[in-house]
């Protein structure tokens, strides 16, 4: 029997409860010592009912800043965008200034651009060449990307970027991602897994080959994981 590095959740539902009260109780901790608290959203359906549970806290939005780790090249009001799921999830409903909201302003036309500018909007807001996000949310794919760093993709190999565009061969699309380096600058970083359709990546990312290559997922060193029982059985 393999040993993971962490206690899955008996289900989803216990999952989600402990992802939402968790990032309350960091958030919490964090403004005790410092005036915001920024974030690095996953994009992805697993994450969305953690976003919808979050919109019924009670929390100092006016001290948080949503960032999004990673983004399709499609306009905002698209069904793909991750900057749409997460303004139905929670923005919609909470009192949240603009200004505290930084989507990937993308363009379809020009991902490199758009990625560059998204670049340096995350350079001025933290200072730092690296963004250092309190907390970094991430998903797991069931091919072992994580953001959208997918596998055999040339955003793999970039270290002196935060963020960039990313051709993706199987989608014949680009996406928009965080860096390996922007990834591990964060205070915090969760992996949010689950499911049995990851079972076999998990499995390869935590005991496989080590090739992020095959396995982008090897490239985070989370400081939790979030894994329901379905995504280790
Ligand atoms: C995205 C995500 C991506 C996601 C994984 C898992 O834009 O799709 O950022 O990395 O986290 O694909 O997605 P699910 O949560 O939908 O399984």
């Amino acid at each position: 029997m393999a040993f993971f590095p962490f206690e899955p959740y008996a289900d989803l539902t216990k999952l989600q409860n402990a992802v939402t009260d968790s990032i309350c109780e960091l958030i919490t901790e964090t403004l005790k010592s410092k005036d915001t608290f920024s974030i690095s959203l996953s994009g992805g359906s697993t994450p969305k009912r953690v976003y919808e549970m979050l919109a019924t806290r009670d929390l100092p939005w006016e001290q948080i800043h949503f960032f999004w780790g990673d983004e399709r090249n499609v306009p905002h009001d698209h069904s793909d965008s991750n900057y749409k799921m997460v303004k139905n999830a929670l923005l919609d409903h909470i009192p949240v200034k603009e200004s505290n909201v930084h989507p990937v302003q993308v363009q379809v036309d020009a991902p490199a651009e758009a990625a560059r500018a998204y670049a340096s909007e995350m350079e001025a807001f933290f200072g730092t060449a690296m963004p250092t996000f309190d907390l970094v949310l991430l998903g797991m794919g069931d091919d072992a990307h994580t953001s959208s760093l997918f596998p055999e993709t040339k955003a793999l190999g970039v270290t002196d970027a935060s963020f960039i565009e990313n051709y993706v061969p199987k989608f014949q699309a680009h996406r928009y991602t965080m860096t390996y380096p922007a990834i591990s600058a964060g205070k915090d970083i969760w992996f949010i897994i689950t499911g049995s359709a990851k079972r076999e990546a998990l499995k390869q990312v935590l005991f496989g080959e080590r090739n992020l290559q095959l396995y982008p997922s090897q490239g985070v060193s989370p400081t939790r994981w979030f894994v329901d029982a379905e995504a280790v059985e």
